[in-house]
């Protein structure tokens, strides 16, 4: 078990799936259409690196999606859990998220931030990422 002071990054696997779960609910981060076990499953099934994971004392503290499609890519879900935060953690997440992209060959990458989240909104800026006012989001679920 490592020291909870200092969180491990290791890629997320199948049987940390309850736990990520259970750190988005504490994260309050908002919830998506796409959040369920088998939404996880189904990530790592498809890019076993997409998801990397902060471990301390055992138990995951926090979470990034670093998605990549070849053209672009998406930072998703970060959440760092509330007993662990402004200690850096989400800087280290998203370092370690840049450096996968940049070996992948990413050069444009992007993060999706609710606007009325003021710690989200500051992290990104503070992590040197550039808030787009001229673009607008436009998204539909499928059945
Ligand atoms: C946003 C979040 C991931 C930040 O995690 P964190 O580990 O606390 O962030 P860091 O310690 O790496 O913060 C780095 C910098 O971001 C900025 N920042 C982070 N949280 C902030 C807050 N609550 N208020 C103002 N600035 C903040 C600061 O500039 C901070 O540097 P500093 O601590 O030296 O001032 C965390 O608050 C969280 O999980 N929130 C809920 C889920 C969420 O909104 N996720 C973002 C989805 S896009």
């Amino acid at each position: 078990m490592n020291d909870p002071a200092f969180p491990l990054l290791r890629n997320g696997r199948t049987d940390d799936v309850d736990a990520v779960l259970a750190l988005w609910r504490r994260a309050e981060a908002s919830p998506s259409s796409t959040e369920s076990a088998a939404d996880v499953l189904g990530l790592l099934e498809r890019d076993p690196d997409a998801l990397i994971l902060a471990e301390a004392g055992g138990e995951i503290v926090g979470s990034l999606i670093v998605g990549w499609d070849g053209w672009r890519a998406t930072f998703y879900r970060l959440a760092v859990d509330p007993g662990h935060r402004r200690r850096g953690l989400a800087g280290t997440l998203v370092r370690e998220g840049e450096k996968r992209l940049a070996a992948l060959g990413a050069r444009r990458l992007n993060a999706i931030a609710e606007s009325h989240k003021p710690a989200a909104m500051a992290f990104w800026a503070s992590a040197g990422y550039e808030l787009q006012t001229s673009r607008s989001r436009f998204v539909k679920n499928l059945p």
